[in-house]
């Protein structure tokens, strides 16, 4: 036995003493007791459990070295340290840099970034990973209650950003199958087990950068009301946010351009002039200047940067800029597929929303049981763009279930105002303006209203997560003499199920007062994260 040595040379010891001097029986009984402590913190080095469970020790790498066990923790349903010691593994296989799904124009080429993992991560000494067995054990039998621990979110916080995209993006490719969730009503979601993996992924993850730069009202002056008003809540959300934003810019993952497309055209178009290029002048050079003092936009190109523009004009703005155009994300309501400026899986859809009372902007919200909908199909409006004549040439005055009208006549309204119209109709169509969007379609979800959208090319607002075929129709343009065959050819049952869920989806478009989860705010973000995610190569492990 190893300990035979150390232990025979202290008797030895002892027994020297015993000679040398004259000891009572009291010592001699001390001097056992003694050697009976030494023994036993000798036996200790040979026992397999860790030093740590009797000396204090820092326990500074505790949780990234628990071992792993097995292939269960990719289907956990929290969020939890498996997680992190999942990617902490798949880290030290050697990979392969995947082309990025989303190609970025640079004007400069540039050697891409290596999205590399500090050496220190990989090389953990075998001795202590075995150490940790002890801790783990405790820790199964009894998981943690709230959702993500404290040890977690430090070990996150301790990733650079790059690192924890890629931690990010890996993960949502293992998502758990969520069958049951309070929160969240799987029909809505194109894979809900996706969606909710990665907005606590983001929850987790997430630091957003708000330039400071730019001069009121273009920047830092939201506009809450109104057609426009998406733009301007999402900047007031977003500026008093202190859960994602940070005030500094080596810790973001994303950079946000804080203008409002609104207040340039106010601030800049000469009306009547039918020119856009001062406005996209403005943002050029605004980019150009913060390109030059920060090295955020150099680094990527811009393309970790967005921005978000309700106004129809948002697409139009960034065109002096090639970075700005071809890698910033952006989020636009005028989302229009054929216009090759918009990108389905880089830019956001952002959903237009009416905002009457910016102090309540959740007034009116709500509407009638189905069997007090007695109207087919509702329509109001200003006949701009292509769709709307085609549609009041084919269907105003001719039917008494269609009620297509141009601008509410005063008649009607005086009767049954536009809201109430919403609120007890069954459809509402929502045919596009002089642009692909229309508020009219996050309106009728508000008023509980199925909505029927007529724009052909029109990236539907969220839709990278919402399956829109849950709770909408689409009607081609081309269909649109067919439109009463087409919803009467609908079955009532199916009709159920898409109003239940028009009510369920309500919540994700909201814009509270203080944005609370899941909300339109939270769900814009989202799809911006999750876009962001989209660039991330993925590697081969
Ligand atoms: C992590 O998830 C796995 C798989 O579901 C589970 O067995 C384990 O208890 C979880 N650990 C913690 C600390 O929650
Ligand atoms: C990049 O820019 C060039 C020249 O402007 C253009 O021909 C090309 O299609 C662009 N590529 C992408 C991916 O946008
Ligand atoms: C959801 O996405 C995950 C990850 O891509 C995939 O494994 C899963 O099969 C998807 N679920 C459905 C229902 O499509
Ligand atoms: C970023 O690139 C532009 C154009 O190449 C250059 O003018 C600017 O100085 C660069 N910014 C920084 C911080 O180096």
């Amino acid at each position: 036995m190893v300990t035979r040595g150390p232990s025979s040379a202290l008797m030895k010891e002892l027994y020297r003493h015993c000679a040398l001097y004259r000891i009572d029986w009291r010592k001699l009984f001390f001097a056992g007791a003694i050697m009976t402590i030494a023994g036993v913190m000798l036996q200790m080095f040979t026992l397999p459990y860790p030093l740590n469970m009797w000396f204090p020790s820092p326990p500074v790498t505790v949780s990234l070295d628990e071992p792993i066990n097995g292939a269960m923790e990719l289907i956990s349903e929290r969020v939890n340290e498996s997680m992190v010691q999942q990617f902490q593994l798949v880290e030290a296989v050697p990979s392969v840099l995947l082309n990025s799904p989303v190609e970025l124009n640079v004007s400069t080429p540039v050697e891409p970034e290596r999205l590399a993992v500090p050496q220190t991560r990989k090389s953990v000494p075998r001795r202590r990973r075995k150490n940790i067995k002890v801790d783990t054990k405790s820790n199964d039998k009894t998981p943690p209650p709230p959702p993500v621990s404290h040890r977690l979110q430090r070990s996150i916080r301790s990733l650079k950003p790059n690192e924890a995209l890629e931690y990010a993006r890996k993960e949502i490719e293992h998502v758990p199958l969520v069958t049951d969730d309070a929160e969240l009503y799987a029909p809505l979601f194109r894979n809900v087990s996706l969606f909710k993996r990665s907005y606590e992924l983001m929850e987790m993850i997430l630091k957003v950068y708000i330039y400071p730069d730019g001069t009121r009202p273009i920047f830092h002056h939201p506009h809450l009301r109104g057609i426009y008003a998406s733009e301007g809540w999402f900047m007031k959300l977003m500026e008093e946010n202190k859960q994602f934003v940070t005030k500094e810019p080596e810790k973001a993952h994303l950079f946000y351009l804080p203008y409002s497309a609104r207040q340039l055209e106010m601030a800049l178009y000469v009306p009547e002039s039918h020119n856009l290029k001062p406005l996209s002048t403005y943002l050029r050079n605004y980019v150009k200047k913060i390109a030059a003092k920060y090295p955020f936009w150099n680094r990527s190109h811009g393309s970790d940067h967005f921005l978000v523009a309700c106004h129809d004009w948002g697409p139009y703005t960034v065109n002096e800029h090639k970075e700005l155009s071809k890698n910033t994300i952006k989020a636009l309501c005028n989302a229009d597929l054929s216009e090759g400026i918009f990108v389905h899986g880089k830019d956001v859809s952002l959903p237009e929303t009416t905002i009457r009372t910016p102090r309540r902007p959740l007034r009116n919200v709500g509407g009638k049981r189905v069997s007090q909908r007695p109207i087919l199909a509702f329509f109001a409006g200003n006949m701009h763009g292509r769709v709307r004549p085609t549609l009041l040439k084919h269907w105003r005055d001719k039917d008494d279930d269609m009620r297509i009208y141009g601008p509410l006549p005063v008649r009607v309204a005086r009767k049954m105002s536009y809201i109430q119209h919403m609120k007890s109709s069954k459809y509402c169509i929502c045919p596009m303006g002089y642009e692909v969007n229309s508020p009219r379609i996050i309106e009728a979800i508000y008023y509980e209203c199925v909505p029927v959208i007529i724009a052909d090319h029109f990236a539907l607002p969220l839709s990278e997560v919402l399956d829109w075929n849950a709770f909408s129709v689409v009607v081609a343009e081309k269909d649109i003499p067919k439109l009463k065959e087409i919803l009467l050819a609908i079955p009532f049952k199916r009709y159920l199920t898409m109003q239940i869920n028009v009510k369920m989806v309500q919540k994700h478009f909201l814009w509270n007062p203080r944005a609370v989860r899941y909300d339109l705010f939270h769900m814009i973000l989202h799809s911006i994260w999750f876009n962001r995610l989209n660039q991330i190569p993925i590697r081969q492990s």
